[in-house]
């Protein structure tokens, strides 16, 4: 394990979302991800799709549960929330306060970054609230020998189609506040952190797009199949 982070770096701010924590000696992958009750396979994948951009799984994410998808997805919002967000919105009001920039440039700044913001809490707000939990009784109600009544009509009146068709990539914007940096406002005399503000921007677009990829190639695909099926079982019984 300890070779695989040092050769690839990027990869440490998954290890969080894993529970996984370092000191790992000569530990393999495997052996860690037992220590810390993590399925090794979907870690693995989860890695491989994180450093390969073109990487196709070898094993399917849809084999694995959709406890073990939504646990890896909450554990992301929580670093997006707690730890990645407040760092870069600390250090763009640090930026942008000390800067040279006109009162109406800082304000486009400032008004840019807060609409963001709340887009952004708003959507994972209702992945954390409505979707994701909606998903895990989904699954639950799967394996019972019928589901409950609620549940079917619940399914019936609004299904995870829906919600693919309003769920927006929260990556797009953010480039946008790369692009305002490097190409329309005036130079930083901090430069120093305006280039850290920079790299992290663009850590986290990668990490976002990842993260939507997930949702909407893996997850949204896997729980339409689910919901189909579960209607139709209970059509039969
Ligand atoms: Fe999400
Ligand atoms: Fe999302």
């Amino acid at each position: 394990m300890a070779q695989v982070i040092m050769e690839h770096q990027q990869l440490i701010p998954l290890l969080p979302r894993f529970n996984i924590k370092m000191g790992f000696g000569h530990k393999s992958v495997e052996q860690v991800c037992q220590q810390y009750g993590v399925n090794t396979c979907f870690f693995l994948e989860i890695c491989n799709s994180y450093i390969y951009e073109d990487y196709t799984a070898t094993k399917d994410l849809s084999l694995f549960s959709l406890e073990t998808m939504v646990d890896y997805l909450k554990n992301t919002h929580h670093y997006y929330t707690a730890i990645a967000f407040p760092a870069l919105e600390q250090n763009i009001a640090e930026l942008i306060s000390d800067s040279e920039l006109s009162i109406e440039k800082k304000d486009l700044v400032f008004n840019f970054f807060n609409d963001y913001k709340r887009n952004f809490l708003e959507h994972i707000q209702k992945e954390e609230e409505i979707i994701l939990p909606y998903i895990l009784e989904l699954e639950i109600q799967y394996r019972q020998e019928k589901a409950d009544e609620y549940f079917i009509r619940k399914v019936k009146k609004y299904s995870i189609n829906d919600f693919a068709l309003e769920h927006d990539r929260l990556e797009t914007s953010l480039t946008n506040l790369s692009k305002l940096i490097i190409q329309y406002l005036p130079p930083f005399e901090n430069w120093v952190l305006c280039h850290r503000i920079l790299m992290d921007l663009c850590r986290l677009v990668k990490d976002l797009t990842d993260h939507g990829n997930m949702e909407d190639k893996v997850l949204i695909p896997r729980v339409s199949e689910l919901e189909h099926s579960l209607l139709q079982k209970n059509r039969e019984a």
